[in-house]
Order: C-alpha cells, then structure tokens, then sequence
C-alpha cells in the first residue's frame, strides 16, 4: 500500500472532490495491524476563528472528540479486515453494499462516513467573509435550478431543518445538475447502494445538521445555527468543487 502524498489545491481539484478527498484521507501508513489507517487532520484554521457563527469550545468538542471518535471506532474495524484498509477511503464506502458482515457494514459505513463528512465539512467552511460570493458560473447554475440565491438558501436551509434526527443537507451535482438533498446519520451522497438513487450525486456543500455540531452555542434553535453558518460558507471552495464537477 503507498502512502498518500501531500496534494496540492490545482491537483485536489483535478482529480475531483470525491477522488481527491478520499485521497487525502488514504490510508497513511503501510503496516495496518501496527498503526491507525486513519488520522484525524489538524483543523485547517483555529477554534475560535469562526466566532461568533461557530463557537470554539463547539469547534473543540465536534472536532477532537466526536470526529476523532468516528476515527478511532473506523481503525478499529478496520484492523480485523486487512483487505479493506488498504482501501482508500472512498472506494471503502463504495465497496460497502458488498461487505458481507453487517455488524462490519454498518460500523463502516457510520464512521466511514462521519470521517468523510467531517473532513468535507472543515473544509466546506473558511473564517467569516462577508463578501465572499459564489463564482459567476456558480451563482448561474444556482439561480438557474432554484431561481434566485435566495431560493437556493431558502431551499437549502428547509432541508436542513427538515432532516429529522441527526444528518446532513447537501447540494450535490449529478449529471450536471444541481439538487438539494439529505441525509440520515453519517450517510453521504457517494454510498451507491445504501442512501436513495435521488440523494446520490457529488457533494459540493455540507452542513452537519446533528446536535453536537450546535447545540452548546444554539441549543434546539437549529435554523438560527443554519442561518448563521451562512456567514462562514467557503464558497472559493465550493465553486472550486463545481468547476471541477461539471
Ligand atoms: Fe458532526
């Protein structure tokens, strides 16, 4: 198995968002049954640096303790099963349909997929910029499948309050256009054959719709969390993500 190697932004992009995630999340070390397959990756700002609209001590607890912990329970999986660690992560996700143990399957695909959530979500966000703006092509293809930005917002945030229990809302992009989904737990849209054919597509935004990812700072207010996590949307990143998915 070959460790990853880092990658910059122009070849994240080129490979993907799936791909070049699942990359960067690849199996860092050769010898499964000494080391972790997975680490958990600094934050790639601090805790505090998106006060007010996500406080540290959340950022602190969602990052070091519920993200290193879907971590720790994949590796653990993972060291009974030599031949699906040297997988990288998506692919890992991908194959689970296959996976014959459904204790295994299940495991995987909870924690599998709150390590890819979660690094997709870090990475979604970016410290408070109030004029940052989806690229032009971007904000076309949004007013075009929703109308207006506002819609898409509108849209956007009635999913993730709807989402009952835990998970995710997303915007994704499948055969070029752009759609608005959700998801329960920690499923995603990249796990073919375990979330709906409707809700499959590539990911472009993310937003952890569970308590822990809001509750210490907004309690049971999720909307007003929604609404606020506007305000740290790193849209170079999603427009990025778009330019390199259509
Ligand atoms: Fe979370």
């Amino acid at each position: 198995m070959d460790s990853p190697s880092p990658i910059d932004r122009r070849q994240f992009l080129k490979l993907g968002t799936l791909a070049a995630t699942a990359a960067a999340l690849g199996p860092a070390y050769s010898n499964a049954e000494a080391a972790p397959v997975y680490t958990l990756a600094p934050l790639p700002y601090g805790f505090d640096a998106l006060e007010p609209h996500m406080d540290a001590r959340t950022m602190e607890i969602h990052h070091g303790k519920h993200h290193a912990a879907y971590i720790k329970s994949l590796n653990t999986a993972l060291a009974s099963s030599p031949e699906l660690a040297q997988m990288p992560l998506e692919k890992l996700l991908a194959s689970l349909p296959a996976v014959q143990d459904e204790a295994l399957r299940n495991t995987l695909r909870n924690h599998g997929g709150g390590h890819w959530n979660h690094d997709f979500f870090w990475n979604t966000l970016t410290p408070a910029v109030k004029s940052a703006k989806p690229s032009p092509d971007l904000a076309a293809a949004l007013n075009s499948a929703f109308g207006s930005m506002e819609a898409f917002q509108k849209s956007f945030a009635e999913a993730a309050a709807k989402r009952f229990g835990s998970g995710w809302a997303w915007l994704i992009i499948k055969d070029g256009k752009l759609k608005i989904t959700s998801t329960p737990n920690q499923d995603n849209p990249s796990m073919v054959g375990l979330v709906p054919e409707a809700d499959l597509g590539t990911a472009l935004l993310g937003l952890d719709v569970w308590e822990h990812a809001y509750y210490l700072h907004y309690q049971n207010r999720r909307p007003d969390y929604v609404t606020a996590w506007w305000n740290i949307v790193n849209w170079s990143m999603v427009s990025d993500r778009f330019a390199a998915a259509k």
